[in-house]
């Protein structure tokens, strides 16, 4: 089926700012499953530009089109702006940073690999926006999701101090099964969620996977995914975490417990989501909340920003993976049947796109996000 992708052209107040701003942009990593997303998510974005392209060793030095032959994973056929793009050599970090205003970073390398890479891009000026986990816990770098916890950009100016430049700087994406359950969480943060019981069922993307590559995963279900249930029960806690003393402090609660499946599906990671709170809130103010949960992006208009975030469906057959899961561009969230549990005082599943605002459309917003705050000019 072909992805419904939020149109730039159907929003001309969104292309105005075009106008005043085309910034350059070099994807480290461009010819990854994460990294042709980024391509195809950037093509005609009314602020940014893709002028470089960086992979390993091996693709250096072909056009993107040829790096790529074989291995294009998306429906849609690589975008013309792009083709011609020589592949440079992610390692030769000042000449890449010397053609950019700033980068994605989306590689498969060791962590330590990864840290030092994106550091060295950092150190030339260069902000860097990622995809990958490396410095997910790193204390000075944000970890954003743009609808919740935009403040914690503020952590930037203490790692520029010590990375020692006024312009570079990291910033990254959580893991993305976070965002099938999160949002709802967040929205009802005002009440005191004690404790969270959450199960997610993962699509085969998330993996890098589809079904030619993994037939294995066709009337299967796999019941463990690497690192997965640590990275979904802390991360939540550091998104709902301060600023201090130029670090991200994590929040003390709630309690959460995750396990995380592998489902037979290509895109769309759902959960099950289970939650009490300190002062239980009534289904209609539960619901009062999520439709009127908006953020930063929405109140800035960000050009890839969902105009509507938390999008509740009141059939009990919805949302599912397969109808709902490219709502809003693939940037919005649903979730559904809310009702009294028997254990906790509420339960409720939850969807989202865990290649488009899970991977590279989440770091597309953040982009915006900083660029609309000041954080990423023209050098
Ligand atoms: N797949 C997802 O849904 C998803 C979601 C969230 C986060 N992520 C994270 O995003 C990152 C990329 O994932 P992916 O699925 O896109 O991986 P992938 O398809 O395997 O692509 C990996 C990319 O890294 C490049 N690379 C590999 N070794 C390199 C080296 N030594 N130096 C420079 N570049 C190198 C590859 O270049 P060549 O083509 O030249 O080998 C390719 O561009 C990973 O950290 C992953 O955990 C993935």
């Amino acid at each position: 089926m072909k992805k419904r992708l939020l149109n730039f052209q159907q929003f001309p107040e969104r292309m105005m700012v075009a106008m005043t701003a085309n910034l350059k942009v070099g994807i480290v990593g461009g010819t990854g499953m994460v990294g042709q997303r980024f391509v195809q998510l950037l093509d005609q974005h009314p602020w940014f530009e893709v002028t470089s392209i960086a992979a390993s060793s091996s693709s250096a030095g072909k056009t993107y089109e040829e790096a790529v032959q074989n291995r294009w994973k998306l429906s849609e056929s690589i975008p013309q702006a792009v083709r011609q793009i020589v592949v440079q050599n992610a390692a030769d970090v000042e000449k890449v940073a010397s053609e950019v205003d700033f980068v994605f970073c989306a590689v498969d390398m060791n962590k330590d690999e990864i840290k030092a890479l994106e550091e060295a891009y950092a150190k030339t000026g260069t902000p860097v926006v990622s995809n990958n986990s490396a410095h997910r816990w790193t204390p000075d770098v944000p970890m954003v999701v743009p609808e919740l916890n935009p403040q914690h950009l503020d952590v930037i100016a203490a790692q520029r101090k010590r990375l020692g430049t006024s312009t570079g700087f990291i910033a990254v994406k959580p893991n993305c099964s976070i965002q099938s359950y999160v949002p709802m969480l967040h929205a009802l943060l005002d009440f005191k969620p004690t404790k969270v019981l959450t199960s997610t069922y993962q699509a085969i993307s998330g993996a890098g996977k589809n079904f030619t590559d993994w037939p294995e995963m066709l009337d299967n279900i796999i019941p463990y995914i690497g690192g997965e249930e640590e990275k979904s029960e802390q991360e939540p806690l550091r998104i709902w975490g301060h600023v201090a003393d130029g670090q991200i402090v994590k929040a003390s609660a709630p309690l959460i417990s995750v396990q995380c499946i592998r489902v037979p599906v290509t895109d769309g990671h759902f959960a099950t989501v289970a939650v009490s709170f300190e002062n239980k809130p009534s289904k209609e103010a539960i619901l009062e909340r999520w439709q009127s949960f908006k953020g930063r992006p929405q109140e800035l208009e960000l050009p890839s920003a969902p105009k509507q975030f938390i999008t509740y469906f009141e059939e009990d057959n919805r949302p599912q993976t397969k109808l709902d899961r490219d709502i809003e561009g693939g940037m919005g969230i649903t979730a559904g049947r809310l009702r009294e549990d028997t254990l906790f005082d509420y339960k409720f599943v939850g969807l989202s796109h865990n290649t488009l605002r899970g991977a590279a459309g989440g770091a597309v917003l953040i982009a915006e996000l900083l660029k609309a705050e000041g954080y990423i000019q023209p050098k």
